[in-house]
């Protein structure tokens, strides 16, 4: 099986969210992509092994895979978002165009701020459905429940307190949103747009 390998961030100094924080948190994404590994490794390890719970066993650890593969996947297009440096949407872009021709930007963002005060740990996904060809939005507790099956990651918000919890307390999320929204690089954006639309 793939072993995967936690990728590394190019951050630039990010207003509203602190060095401390984004270190914190990138280890914690570090951690999903090595809990990834082991749910893979340890499910080989117990198939071939003798041990008498291992059906039970394995079928458990598959049953966290989707936290922990989310985990890493989702804090991937987190990082990814902001890398670089803030970059406003591009107007004449694909996506620019295609979100222009949805309802506008500004409709987008405050969709996205909305959803981001549901209670709970999770992320607010803003993805687009190619199969009919549009966007959507969602709430998806925990990293993978609610997520929409077989649709692109334009932006993904992470909402738990882990994000915030070194700059802000528990009433922090909406500065930190905030924060987040206008740090985006929607040049990254952009090219995943562009990538499901091949
Ligand atoms: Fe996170």
């Amino acid at each position: 099986m793939h072993e995967y390998t936690a990728k590394t961030f190019d951050l630039p100094e990010i207003e509203g969210i602190s060095k401390a924080q984004l270190d914190a948190h990138i280890k914690l994404y570090e951690g999903y992509v090595k809990h990834v590994n082991t749910i893979q490794q340890s499910t080989m390890s117990l198939h071939s092994s003798d041990n008498p719970n291992k059906d039970y066993m394995m079928k458990e650890l598959w049953r966290r895979y989707g936290f922990e593969f989310n985990g890493m996947r989702n804090h991937e297009y987190y990082f990814g978002a902001i890398e670089g440096s803030p970059t406003s949407l591009n107007p004449e872009s694909k996506l620019g165009k295609k979100i222009a021709e949805w309802g506008g930007f500004e409709e987008v963002i405050n969709i996205i701020k909305f959803m981001s005060g549901t209670r709970g740990s999770g992320w607010v996904m803003f993805v687009y459905d190619k199969v009919v060809d549009q966007f959507n939005f969602a709430w998806v507790d925990e990293h993978q429940i609610g997520m929409l099956s077989d649709t692109q990651i334009i932006l993904a918000l992470d909402c738990w307190e882990h994000a915030y919890m070194i700059d802000h307390d528990t009433t922090g999320r909406g500065a930190y949103v905030e924060s987040y929204l206008n740090a985006v690089n929607w040049s990254v954006c952009e090219k995943w747009f562009e990538e499901v639309m091949k």
